[in-house]
């Protein structure tokens, strides 16, 4: 079964959206199976945005991410990296279409609220990074018998 990490990031989290996101992703019938809250060190910052190091905008990034409190989470169901993706919007908010999370709440690229991972190994190295195995809870959701015609 696919999963994504997904975070809520500092300013996601200030502009009080947090239920919203959750939200979207709950009701489009994926599971969440990991969830924590935390303010990320930059030595964790600088292992997530690893592939981003020599950006100009680097710095501003870690300084912003690690500035508050982030909503960490994985979440499990068919396809859920790229629809998790769709569903975000396009890394920059104006060119996000309305319907998307970042097209419907955010407007600037240093501020588009949310986090997903953009492939398969990424969100295995990501969910790797941010959460310890027991972290991850393995469970049934009853309506996904009526999400998915075969219950994976
Ligand atoms: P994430 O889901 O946050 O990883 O975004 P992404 O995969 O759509 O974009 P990418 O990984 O390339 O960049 C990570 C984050 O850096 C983005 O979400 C933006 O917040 C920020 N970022 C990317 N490009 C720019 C830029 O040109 N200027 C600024 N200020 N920030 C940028
Ligand atoms: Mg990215």
């Amino acid at each position: 079964v696919e999963q994504t990490f997904i975070m809520i990031k500092p300013d996601g989290v200030a502009r009080g959206l947090i239920a919203e996101i959750i939200k979207r992703f709950e009701q489009r019938g994926y599971k969440l199976v990991g969830l924590k809250m935390l303010v990320p060190s930059e030595s964790l910052l600088s292992a997530h945005y690893g592939d981003l190091k020599d950006k100009p905008f680097y710095p501003g990034l870690v300084k912003h991410i690690s500035s508050g409190p982030v909503v960490a989470m994985v979440w499990e169901g068919k396809a859920v990296v790229s629809q998790g993706r769709q569903m975000l919007g396009e890394t920059d908010p104006l060119k996000s279409k309305p319907g998307s999370i970042r097209g419907d709440f955010s407007i600037d690229l240093g501020r588009n609220i949310i986090h997903g991972s953009d492939s398969i190994e990424s969100a295995e190295q990501e969910i790797a990074l941010w959460f310890t195995k027991d972290e991850i809870v393995n469970y049934t959701l009853p309506s996904h018998s009526q999400v998915f015609e075969r219950v994976f």
